[in-house]
C-alpha cells in the first residue's frame, strides 16, 4: 500500500459514508502531514486521527500511548521538522468583542466545507486582521502548517513564495527550473496548510476599484486562480481593504472560493471597547459608536481622546 491508500483507509474509518479518492482531500485530521507525524512520532496528532491510523494498521493504540517515548526517534526526526506554525507578524489580540456568529460561519467554511480561498474584506480598521487571528487560532489544529504573512510593505510574489517554501516540507529539493507557483501548489496538495496573507491591498494599485495589481505584482492573480481552482487540501485566507479582481470571478466559477465583507461591530461589542478603554458608561455611547461607524479602530482612538480630554465622560 502506498501512503495515499492508508489515508483513504483512515478516512473510511472516520467517515465510512463518504467515497474517498486517492490524492485527497481526506477526512478531518487525515493528511500527509498527520500521517508523517504519526509514523515518526515527532509531534502529537489529534486523538481521532491517531486512533484511525492505529486501526488501519492493526496497532493496539492503548499499548502504544502507554509506552515511554523513544529518545532516538524524537532526535532523528526533529532534524527534518518544520515548525508547524509560523505566525509571522500577526498581532497578538488581547481582547476581542462580538463577531461570534461570523467566526463560526467562517470556521464552518474552512473546516467543514473545505473552502480553498477565503477573502476577508472591509474598510481600514474594521477588524479584518483581528478577526483573522481569532479564526486562524480556532482552526489551527485542523492544519499541518500555518503560515501568516503580511504583504505590507509590498512583498513581491517570488519573495513570498520563497518564504513559504522555506517553511513547508518539500518532497523534492526545490528546482530552480520549476515554476515557483507549481512548487508551492505541490506543498499545498501534499500537506494541509493554512496560509494567511494580510494587507493584500498593498499589491493593488492605489484607489483602484477594479482590483488591478501594481505593476510587477500581476503574478498574485495567477496564485489566487490556482489556489482557488486546483484540487488541494489547503486554505488561503486573504485579507484586504479591496478585493483583487480575481475574487469575484473565482466565486462565480467555483464553490471553493468565498468572500466575506466585515461591517462595523454590533452595539454591545462597540460598548465593550469603550468600557475596556476606561470610558464611564452612559447613554451617549451609542451615538459615539454610530458616529464612528462601529469601527473598532476609530472607537479605540476616540475613546483614548475622550479619556484624556474629558476624564472618560463622552457626553
Ligand atoms: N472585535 C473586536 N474587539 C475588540 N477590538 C477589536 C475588534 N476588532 C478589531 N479590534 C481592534 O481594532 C483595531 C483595528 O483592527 P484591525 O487591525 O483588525 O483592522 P483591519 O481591518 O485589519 O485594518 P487595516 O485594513 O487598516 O489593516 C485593532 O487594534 C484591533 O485589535
Ligand atoms: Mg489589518
Amino acid at each position: 500500500m502506498d501512503d495515499s491508500r492508508w489515508l483513504i483507509a483512515a478516512s473510511q474509518v472516520l467517515e465510512p459514508a463518504r467515497n474517498w479518492e486517492e490524492g485527497g482531500p481526506f477526512a478531518v485530521g487525515i493528511s500527509d502531514g498527520t500521517w508523517g507525524r504519526f509514523r515518526t512520532g515527532k509531534k502529537p496528532i489529534k486523538e481521532r486521527a491517531f486512533k484511525a491510523y492505529c486501526q488501519v494498521l492493526g496497532l493496539p493504540w492503548k499499548e502504544i500511548i502507554a509506552r515511554p517515548p523513544n529518545p532516538n526517534s524524537i532526535q532523528n526526526s526533529a532534524l527534518n521538522t518544520k515548525d508547524p506554525a509560523d505566525w509571522g507578524d500577526a498581532p497578538d489580540i488581547s481582547y476581542f468583542y462580538g463577531r461570534t456568529a461570523e467566526l463560526s460561519a467562517l470556521e464552518q467554511w474552512i473546516v467543514t466545507e473545505r473552502i480553498r480561498l477565503v477573502a476577508l474584506l472591509g474598510v481600514g480598521g474594521i477588524g479584518k486582521t483581528a478577526l483573522a487571528v481569532k479564526l486562524a487560532q480556532r482552526v489551527e489544529e485542523e492544519f499541518d502548517y500555518l503560515i501568516w504573512r503580511s504583504l505590507r510593505p509590498t512583498l513581491s510574489l517570488p519573495n513570498l513564495i520563497a518564504e513559504l517554501l522555506q517553511c513547508l516540507p518539500q518532497q523534492d529539493s526545490p528546482d530552480r527550473q520549476t515554476d515557483p507557483i507549481a512548487q508551492l501548489m505541490k506543498c499545498l496538495h501534499s500537506a494541509r496548510c493554512l496560509l494567511v496573507l494580510d494587507a493584500a491591498e498593498s499589491v493593488l494599485q492605489e484607489g483602484s476599484l477594479a482590483g488591478c495589481y501594481r505593476e510587477g505584482y500581476e503574478g498574485y492573480g495567477e496564485l489566487l486562480r490556482r489556489i482557488g481552482l486546483e484540487r488541494h487540501q489547503s486554505c488561503l485566507i486573504l485579507i484586504g481593504q479591496e478585493p483583487p479582481r480575481e475574487i469575484s470571478l473565482l466565486e462565480q466559477e467555483t464553490e471553493c472560493v468565498r468572500s466575506h465583507f466585515l461591517k462595523g461591530l454590533p452595539d454591545e461589542a462597540a460598548r465593550g471597547i469603550l468600557r475596556a478603554k476606561g470610558l464611564s458608561e452612559e447613554p451617549s455611547w451609542d451615538d459615539l459608536s454610530e458616529r464612528y461607524g462601529y469601527n473598532p479602530f476609530y472607537l479605540k482612538i476616540v475613546s483614548a481622546t475622550v479619556r484624556e480630554m474629558f476624564a472618560g465622560n463622552a457626553g
